[in-house]
């Protein structure tokens, strides 16, 4: 596995397969890996000649008052595990690399990004975006996997490869969770044993509404109050948004359908944790 920190390097290599006909699929990432993440990379070389993974803590996605600073990082052991799961290049640029001096344009989608996360975390998305738009210019990969964990996250990058003609297939990975249920997270590393133990209620909550769904409740308001009634029993919890919508467009649904989603987020103790799941499992 080649570890290679400049744009022009990983350019240079991208171009050299590209130019034999072998595909690339990259895997974007923020580093301190966990199941989640070696299940995309899986996935990847699945569908590709080469994974190419990205790792940058992206500060353009950070608000001020959020942990860049405390993200968890752990390099040697991440390029173990890239090299483990059969991955050809590790690309891992600094800061100066990706937003040298005069840097100044931003890629952002408009309507997807303002409800859910995006209403809680301005400018969040804009980051996001930017930054992929980037590694797909550095890249150049034919295809590129994102989790179903960052549900919004997925859809706002399907909705910008489409409306800027990237020539890239995005495929999206089913969330890895833990043996009891709490969607695998970088940031679990920050919960103390009882945060972990009440972080379970996301998960729980999604499974309490898809019963209620099933015995044929489909009002959303009502299914909404009975999953805040359940995030607000524990005492460390505090919730920041759970709302049912459209698995495309992202807007509310009032009455829960096939295409419905539950996305929520709360913060437990310091640490802010989203899940989301279908309603109706065919
Ligand atoms: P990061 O949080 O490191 O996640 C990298 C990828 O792993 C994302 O596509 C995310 O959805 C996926 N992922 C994380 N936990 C998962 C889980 N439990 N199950 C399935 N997939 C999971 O997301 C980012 O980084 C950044 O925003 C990035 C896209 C790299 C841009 O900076």
């Amino acid at each position: 596995m080649k570890i290679l920190r400049t744009a022009a390097e990983m350019t240079a290599w991208s171009n050299q397969e590209n130019s034999q006909g072998r595909t690339i699929c990259l895997v974007p990432t923020m580093g301190f890996f966990h199941e989640g993440h070696l299940s995309l990379m899986r996935m990847a070389a699945s569908l590709a000649d080469h994974v190419v993974v990205s790792l940058f803590v992206n500060p353009m996605q950070f608000g001020p008052n959020e942990d860049l600073e405390g993200y968890p990082r752990d390099f040697a052991r991440d390029c173990d595990l890239v090299e483990r799961q059969g991955g050809a290049v590790l690309f891992a640029p600094d800061h100066e690399e990706m937003y040298p001096e005069g840097f100044q344009t931003q890629v952002l989608v408009r309507k997807l990004t303002s409800p859910l996360c995006g209403r809680k975390r301005p400018g969040h998305f804009v980051g996001v975006t930017t930054v992929v738009s980037k590694l797909f210019h550095i890249v150049k990969p034919r295809i590129a996997v994102f989790g179903e964990k960052d549900y919004q996250q997925l859809a706002v990058i399907r909705r910008m490869t489409q409306d800027l003609n990237m020539d890239i297939e995005i495929k999206g990975h089913p969330i890895v969770r833990e043996p009891d249920g709490l969607a695998m997270s970088s940031r679990n590393s920050y919960l103390s044993a009882g945060e972990r133990q009440a972080a379970l209620c996301l998960y729980k909550s999604i499974e309490a509404c898809r019963e209620q769904v099933r015995k044929g409740k489909r009002d959303s308001l009502r299914l909404i109050d009975g999953i805040k009634i359940i995030l607000q029993s524990h005492p460390a919890v505090a919730i920041e948004y759970v709302a049912i919508v459209d698995e495309i467009t992202l807007t509310d649904c009032a009455t829960v359908d096939r295409h419905s989603i539950l996305a929520l987020a709360v913060k437990v103790g310091k640490t802010r944790l989203i899940d989301n799941g279908k309603l109706i499992i065919e």
